[in-house]
């Protein structure tokens, strides 16, 4: 059968709503992208463990420390159930970490900011993971099926850490003035970069509209992010604090939130790999690797042993 009725049953598929597995005939281009999205998605799940790591030996108490312990913990188990589902488009984990490591592969460019107080715990938990759940929710719909199934499982452990980011905001909200200002001065560093996180705009988005045509995604980068501005500047006012923009307005007649101009010079600067903190978190992944080696080793030995045994 000629490649383009392949192609042409291949979207009957996914009109139907029908998953496409690994061993599902597959246009290439449909294997790359996804191969993409996911290892990228990866990466974020196993880099954005840097920021908040910065805190488990800083947090106030045992019961915040132990909830940070957990989060972080759970990311890098998003990190491996992604990394699994990319090792089914038919590349090794070895090269994808390769490749994030020798800066060939992106990451989310939210993980290229520093953490600098506390509160940015709380800011990163709310808008950080809360931008993130928007996002997976969608995906828990989209077309690879071990995509969506490891997303099903990776949202339910993000309801809690964008809960435990905000309780952290709401605790600071009512505290003294100084931890009202720590916790206004870190939504106000968080806010716009988070929003960077949904991607460029649809005009620029190279990648969007074939996803949306084989349902890799549901929605643009757009709609995401005015459904999470919507969301965030309601949930902002529980917490006595304001949104660093002095344009964002409810507009009746198109019932959502008006908000000003992203900067989209400094989004593609962290993309391209001049963000404040991208050298210090290639650096920190290179040498976990690098330390992490001996540990590979041993696993892959005592899996050689284990074969040579049964075999
Ligand atoms: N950071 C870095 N690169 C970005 C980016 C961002 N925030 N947004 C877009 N880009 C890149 C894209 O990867 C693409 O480059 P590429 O073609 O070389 O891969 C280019 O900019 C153009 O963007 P597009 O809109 O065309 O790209 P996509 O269609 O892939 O949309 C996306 C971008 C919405 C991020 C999409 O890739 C996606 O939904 N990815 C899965 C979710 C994800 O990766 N989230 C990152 C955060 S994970 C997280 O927060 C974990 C939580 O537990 C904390």
């Amino acid at each position: 059968m000629a490649t383009t009725d392949m192609g042409e049953l291949f979207q009957q598929k996914i009109d139907k709503e029908i998953k496409i597995e690994p061993r599902d005939w597959m246009p290439d281009a449909y294997r790359k992208t996804n191969l993409r999205q996911i290892s990228q998605h990866a990466h974020s799940e196993i880099v954005g463990m840097l920021p908040e790591g910065n805190w488990i030996s800083r947090a106030p108490t045992l019961k915040r420390k132990a909830i940070l312990l957990a989060k972080v913990q759970d990311e890098a188990g998003h990190g491996l159930y992604l990394y699994s589902a990319a090792e089914t488009l038919g590349m090794s984990r070895d090269q994808m970490v390769a490749d994030l490591n020798n800066g060939k592969a992106k990451y989310s460019s939210i993980f290229n900011y520093p953490t600098l107080t506390w509160a940015d715990m709380g800011a990163v938990g709310w808008l950080v993971d809360g931008a993130a759940i928007l996002n997976q929710v969608m995906l828990c719909r989209t077309s690879y099926g071990p995509y969506a199934r490891a997303m099903v499982r990776i949202c339910k452990e993000e309801s809690f850490h964008q809960r435990q980011g905000f309780e952290i905001l709401l605790v600071l909200s009512k505290g003294s003035a100084a931890q009202k200002a720590m916790c206004q001065d870190a939504i106000n560093r968080w806010w716009w970069p988070s929003l960077m996180m949904f991607g460029p705009k649809d005009s620029e988005s190279t990648n969007s509209d074939q996803s949306i045509q084989w349902k890799i995604k549901r929605k643009t980068n757009d709609e995401l992010r005015q459904q999470f501005i919507d969301m965030i500047a309601e949930q902002v006012k529980i917490l006595g604090m304001t949104l660093p923009d002095d344009k964002l307005q409810w507009n009746p007649e198109r019932k959502h939130y008006d908000f000003g101009e992203i900067n989209w010079e400094e989004f593609w600067n962290v993309v391209k790999g001049n963000g404040p903190c991208n050298k210090q978190r290639l650096d920190a992944r290179r040498k976990a690797h690098e330390e992490g080696a001996w540990v590979r080793e041993a696993a892959k030995a005592h899996a050689a042993k284990r074969l040579a045994k049964v075999a």
